[in-house]
């Protein structure tokens, strides 16, 4: 297989008509362009075009056997997309679309088997960020995954895309800081009962509530997978979202943490370069320890996770110790990132 790269200078230029069209006449052309959405920056091309496909797989370097999300514009786009669209899908795609929910449903044979890695569905999603939407109106079919180099953690500002992409890609259309900051919540509906694939900023608590019925959790959600056990989203089973520096997820109640993040910080050879990625409440307690703080609540830390992961990286800290949230909620989601960003790696403080 060629996996040699073209070679560019790459633009990062902010949305607006003129970035627009250069963007439209770019994927029309088979080329990838790194889009901004309300979740994550993503890595688009054209869905239809199969050349176009494979470059997002050589750019990002992720494995072939993970399948892309389509981002369409408005619902009546599916037509070409999904063989049917169960009730159930109908009712999370009236209350969320457009949003960061993504669907997965029983493909049409048409839709290119480079996007959905040969599975029998498509991952559909209709974001709401401005500038995802003014590139979708043409009507093209966007596929997307996010804009990280397979494995980091993902990019919620252009910068990130630039230092992950540089050269490669020729536009980045710069839509600003993502508000979300983490990638859409995944709901398998092509099957009998909603499984939910990966959490996200749309809570399992908020799709049980809409639905008016359970949702089950994918396996390999929360723990890693055990060897040779199958994932319903292929996505599951690789590395991800991990930084260069060694992360740890401390667990337990406030109390139990402060004094667990504290020893592990004070036991720790200077030469590993700890750092603490905390609640703000708790970065002050820890002083003067060094810290990168998370904000004040779970959504606060949702959209800073990742960013704060990349900082680290950047100030050169090789060992960070991640404050666990409790799991419901948003918090789940951050747990499913945190837990992924640690290779599930944690600490039960009591
Ligand atoms: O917020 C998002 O969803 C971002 C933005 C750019 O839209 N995109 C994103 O794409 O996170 P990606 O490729 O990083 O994650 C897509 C996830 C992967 O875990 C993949 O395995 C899963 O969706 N997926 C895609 N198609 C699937 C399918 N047919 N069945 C099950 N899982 C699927
Ligand atoms: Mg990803």
């Amino acid at each position: 297989m060629d996996v040699s790269l073209k070679k560019y200078d790459t633009r990062l230029l902010p949305v607006n008509d003129e970035s627009l069209r250069l963007a439209q006449t770019l994927l029309r052309a088979g080329e990838v362009v790194a889009l901004p959405t309300e979740t994550v920056y993503g890595l688009g091309a054209d869905a239809f075009n199969e050349e176009a496909v494979r470059n997002i797989f050589k750019v990002k370097g992720r494995p072939q056997d993970n399948p892309l999300i389509v981002h369409i514009y408005d619902k009546s786009q599916l037509d070409r997309l999904a063989a049917e669209v169960p009730e159930r899908a109908k009712k999370l795609i009236e209350r969320f679309w457009p949003g960061p929910l993504t669907l997965i449903l029983k493909k049409k044979p048409q839709v290119p088997d480079s996007v959905t890695a040969h599975l029998p569905t498509v991952a559909v999603r209709c974001p709401s960020h401005p500038g995802a939407r003014a590139l979708l109106k043409s009507g093209i079919f966007i596929a997307a995954p996010s804009a990280n180099l397979s494995g980091r953690p993902s990019t919620t500002t252009a910068q990130h895309v630039l230092d992950d992409h540089a050269g490669k890609i020729p536009l980045i259309l710069d839509g600003g800081p993502c508000q979300v900051g983490l990638e859409s919540t995944v709901v398998d509906v092509s099957g009998g009962h909603a499984v939910l694939l990966r959490p996200g900023g749309i809570t399992r608590e908020v799709l049980e509530e809409t639905l008016g019925e359970p949702v089950a959790l994918g396996k390999g959600v929360l723990q890693p997978l055990e060897d040779g056990e199958q994932a319903l989203s292929p996505g599951l089973k690789h590395t991800h979202y991990k930084p260069r520096a060694r992360v740890i997820v401390f667990e337990g109640e406030t109390d139990a943490l402060c004094r667990g993040l504290a020893q592990a910080y004070d036991e720790a050879a200077a030469g590993d370069r700890p750092v603490l990625m905390c609640m703000e409440a708790l970065c002050e307690k820890l002083r003067p320890r060094e810290s990168l703080s998370l904000g004040k609540d779970a959504q606060q830390m949702a959209s800073r996770l990742f960013a704060d992961l990349r900082r680290a990286d950047e100030l050169g800290y090789g060992l960070i110790l991640l404050q666990g949230v409790e799991e419901t909620g948003l918090g789940l989601a951050v747990m499913n990132r945190a837990l992924r960003a640690a290779g599930f790696e944690t600490r039960r403080c009591d």
